[in-house]
């Protein structure tokens, strides 16, 4: 089969479409015919060689995919050959083959077609098991949602609406703002224009952007908050004034996806289904879709993503 391997850390021109060894199939293993994969900001990390695979995981870059069954291992359950699927994966999407825990993989929801499904597994599962899960989003409280026209963030702000919450979102441009508020947000805050936390009171906030808001998130919790951060785009290491947590009775959380153990993922999987996948099947949550570049352009897929224009999902179609 062909995959994008990285030869080197480096820039987008690192990534090569080349012949490479077909995965090996174990016994819990599905083996997917590629339709589509998505670019995520992990990968753009795995290309510069600050974030490796994990154990065990592909060597190639793609964190999800979609695609046909085309075959299973001796233990699997609930899928065969021939059926039409999306997978979160630990790496191995850029490609046109890969083997994945069955408990990873998921049906395609209805009225979505099997390439835009590959935009849907690593934000489904990222949102689920953080805000509603983790942070235990409830009907009626408010969600702020930072990079909300990110691919996480166009996500976020469709099923925290989905599950009645009030969705505050910060981007950096009037015209990403505007996207968010199509998407049904609330309210949308430019980042540029000032602090965020001298607007919004969350019972939730969704970080990206880590240390610098560290004590800005915690000053725009409410009594009883929860604060998740995923990502750490603007740095490690922040500043956290503890009388201003406890005063608040509030919690920080901080989560990675792709290192947790397969049963694990399987729950935030078996999750996405059965509570996610049916907004999407009755069109409530839809994936957003900036772009579709071929699988063999990955490179230029990744100068889009760093450029920072993009609302939503680049698919890289196989
Ligand atoms: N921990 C996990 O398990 C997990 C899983 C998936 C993703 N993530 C993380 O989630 C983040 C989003 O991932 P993605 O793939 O959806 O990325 P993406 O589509 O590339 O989005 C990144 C977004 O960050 C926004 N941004 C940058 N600085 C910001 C700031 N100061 N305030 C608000 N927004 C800011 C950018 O928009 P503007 O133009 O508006 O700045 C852009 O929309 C990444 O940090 C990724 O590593 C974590």
């Amino acid at each position: 089969m062909h995959a994008i391997v990285i030869d080197k850390p480096g820039g987008p021109e690192e990534l090569r479409w080349r012949e490479v060894p077909d995965p090996q199939l174990g016994p819990g293993d599905v083996l997917v015919d590629v339709a589509a994969s998505a670019v995520n900001r992990a990968d753009i990390l795995q290309r510069r060689g600050h974030y490796a695979p994990p154990p065990g995981a592909s060597p190639y870059p793609g964190l999800e995919c979609s695609g046909v069954v085309a075959e299973v291992g001796a233990d699997v359950e609930g899928f065969r050959a021939g059926d039409r699927v999306c997978a979160l994966l630990s790496g191995g999407g850029y490609a046109e083959r890969v083997a994945v825990p069955w408990q990873q993989v998921m049906r395609v929801p209805e009225g979505v077609d099997l390439v835009e499904a590959a935009a849907l597994p690593e934000v489904a599962c990222t949102v689920w098991s953080n805000v509603f899960m983790t942070a235990r989003l409830r009907r009626g409280e408010t969600l702020l949602v930072h990079g909300g026209a990110s691919g996480i963030g166009t996500l976020a702000v469709q099923l925290a609406k989905a599950f009645g919450s009030r969705v505050v979102v910060t981007a950096g441009s009037a015209e990403k703002i505007a996207r968010c508020l199509e998407l049904g947000a609330d309210e949308g805050i430019n980042y540029h224009e000032g602090d965020f936390s001298e607007r919004v009171q969350a019972d939730v906030i969704l970080d990206i952007v880590g240390g610098p808001y560290l004590m800005r998130n915690v000053r725009a919790l409410k009594t009883g908050g929860r604060l998740v951060v995923i990502g750490m785009q603007g740095g490690s290491r922040g500043e956290l004034d503890l009388g201003a947590l406890l005063t608040r009775r509030a919690s920080v959380h901080g989560t990675t996806l792709r290192a947790r153990p397969v049963d694990e993922k399987g729950v935030i999987v078996r999750g996405v289904v059965e509570n996610v996948w049916p907004l999407v099947d009755a069109g409530v949550v839809r994936p957003v879709i900036h772009s579709r570049v071929p699988m063999s352009e990955a490179a230029e897929a990744h100068r889009l993503l760093e450029s920072g224009e993009h609302v939503g999902k680049i698919l890289l179609v196989g």
